[in-house]
């Protein structure tokens, strides 16, 4: 029997794919050469811009890569790693904040915004970073932490310095409401009172975070001007945008109404508030705007990220403003959605698709402030197949996707056992109902060895999850089943087909309560892609007809499956898939 020649094209495609992945998991090619044919980047068309189609890999420094020994990483320790990166199918890595810091915050209490802390290395190596990044087409995204400073930034000492310092407009100084009491009810996102009284001046400073973290007053023209001078600091070294920090907290209510209190308490012990008038408010955009039109000045398209859990739709479609403050808002709603359920991410999906900004969606489902998806998502019996489920949503929408440092891996959140071993000052205060961020923070697993590769100190800044003997990078790159080898793949495709990595999202089998169902359509409309996430632990049965999408086909063709799946058609009228089971396939 003769085979159609574009049918004979597309399983030598296939085949060669597979063998590359083979080779390449089993270690027979060198660890840093891409996989060619699976690797290859597709043309992204001329009026997209660049970052619609990358992906992003957020690296907290700290934990991803000990380059001297002291068990904290660094930067060289990333640049050493950047090849792994390439090879994944990282275009950009946003790393979270290696500025001078007295750690307060681990970073997030900043004390020079313009300079590189001795723990992480030297502006040289910052520099060398960006370099050695640019040459493998990997983007760097600094993190912008535009609320507050540390209280050790020499801005806040001079403003606590007196009463009529000339920056103390500065910051957000009251005098209390009467005696012994804050100005107001507004409580700090850490616990407790976010009012701070200064016994040199006799005056409470405002933080929505920690004590040290004083907020700064973005209603002040000098404070602008200077955090402006700080982003174009980083761009005129080469940086490819930020993301700026807790953006939706940058004004709050010059009247100082008190919060709304709402019912129960926090883990802090302290009332539950609702943070009305410090969280969301208008005159925040009006400084993203400004924001955005000084990175629109620097060549190469820089980009900014928001990190705000917006309440709803409407306050996230906000910050794309009209196509000129936010490219990419963290969408926190997805994110947060605790559990396995099609009818919920169908729904968030759809919203987010159907955004009136016309917004490039941007998903992600760990980061460095919450537990892990690993666990998060898990039922404790199936983790590994939904880690793959999780890693497939990511990556086959139309959502640019961020990715989280060890989420390819599996890495799962390792919470400290006892109170005198937790860092996170949050695990401290909040002990024992809120343990803190370290488990979600503990170091990258690349080896089997001591320490999981990640430094040769004696003491780990976090110790190394005992899980890391068997998740890790070497271990599962010789695993073609591994969430590893599940990530490259998937990763790849999104490279190589056009619909995945440009078309549009078509939602399908809409009441469906278990199975989330979609099509990714090219741009031309001529390659479609069926995609079929099981979210439930048994197996179903899907019976698909896609006349109305203008799609005749009855059988598709596997690119992607969880567990594999074999041959080269498989019929849509009749498709199974197994629990929490993945089904990509093409349908051209
Ligand atoms: C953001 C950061 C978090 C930090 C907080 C205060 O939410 O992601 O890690 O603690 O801002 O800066």
């Amino acid at each position: 029997m003769r085979i159609p020649l574009t049918k004979l094209a597309r399983y030598l495609r296939f085949a060669i794919a597979q063998t590359i992945c083979l080779l390449y998991c089993c270690n027979v090619l060198p660890q840093n050469t891409p996989a060619p044919s699976t690797n290859t980047r597709v043309e992204t068309k001329q009026e997209d811009p660049w970052w619609k189609h990358m992906v992003v890999y957020e690296i907290y420094p700290r934990s991803f890569q000990d380059s001297n020994g002291d068990g904290v990483g660094d930067i060289n320790g990333i640049t050493s790693r950047l090849d792994y990166l390439r090879d994944l199918g990282i275009d950009a890595i946003w790393i979270c904040p290696m500025y001078p810091s007295p750690l307060v915050d681990f970073g997030y209490d900043i004390s020079d915004y313009t300079a590189i802390d001795p723990l992480y290395g030297t502006l040289a190596d910052f520099d060398h970073l960006i370099s050695e990044a640019k040459k493998r087409n990997i983007r760097v995204i600094m993190d912008y932490v535009a609320n507050h400073t540390s209280d050790q930034h020499p801005w806040f000492k001079e403003s606590r310095s007196s009463r009529t310092s000339p920056k103390r407009d500065w910051y957000i100084w009251r005098d209390g409401k009467d005696r012994g009491h804050p100005p107001n009810n507004w409580l700090s996102w850490f616990g407790h009172s976010a009012w701070t009284l200064d016994p040199a001046t006799n005056q409470y400073y405002y933080h929505y975070f920690y004590t040290e973290q004083p907020d700064l007053n973005w209603r002040n023209p000098q404070v602008r001007k200077a955090m402006y001078d700080v982003m174009r600091f980083w761009l005129d070294r080469g940086v490819a945008g930020f993301r700026i920090d807790a953006v939706s907290r940058l004004f709050e209510d010059p009247n100082l109404y008190d919060d709304p209190i709402l019912p129960g308490k926090n883990s802090y012990g302290d009332p539950n508030i609702e943070h009305k008038y410090t969280d969301n408010l208008p005159e925040v955009h009006e400084v993203l705007r400004e924001m955005r039109h000084i990175v629109d000045q620097y060549p190469g398209d820089p980009i900014l990220i928001s990190e705000a859990d917006e309440p709803n739709i409407t306050e996230l479609t906000r910050m794309y403003g009209n196509n000129d403050e936010i490219q990419l808002p963290m969408d926190f709603q997805i994110a947060d959605v605790n559990r396995l359920s099609a009818p919920e991410f169908r729904r968030l999906l759809d919203e987010i698709d159907h955004n009136p900004a016309h917004g490039q969606p941007f998903y992600f489902f760990s980061n460095h402030d919450q537990p892990r998806q690993w666990d998060r998502y898990g039922d404790g019996v199936h983790n590994d197949q939904i880690a793959k489920l999780m890693a497939a949503l990511l990556l086959t929408t139309r959502a640019t996707p961020l990715l989280y440092y060890g989420e390819e891996i599996g890495m799962r959140t390792t919470p400290p056992q006892r109170k005198e071993d937790v860092q996170d000052p949050i695990g401290k205060t909040g002990w024992p109902e809120e343990k803190g961020r370290d488990g979600e923070r503990t170091p990258m697993q690349w080896d089997p060895s001591r320490n999981a590769g990640f430094s040769t100190a004696d003491h780990t800044w976090l110790p190394v999850p005992p899980s890391s003997a068997e998740y890790n990078v070497v271990v599962e790159s010789h695993d073609p089943h591994s969430i590893l080898s599940f990530y490259k793949r998937a990763l790849a495709l999104r490279r190589s087909e056009p619909a995945l990595k440009s078309g549009s999202y078509v939602p399908i089998d809409r009441n469906n309560p278990s199975v989330l169902s979609f099509l990714r359509k090219s741009p031309g409309g001529s390659d479609s892609i069926l995609v079929v996430l099981n979210m439930t632990g048994e197996q179903r049965t899907l019976t698909f007809d896609l006349t109305p999408y203008g799609i005749n086909q009855k059988n598709s063709r596997p690119l992607l499956a969880a567990p594999e799946m074999r041959g080269d058609a498989v019929s849509i009228e009749n498709l199974t898939v197994q629990p929490f089971g993945v089904y990509i396939g093409a349908l051209h």
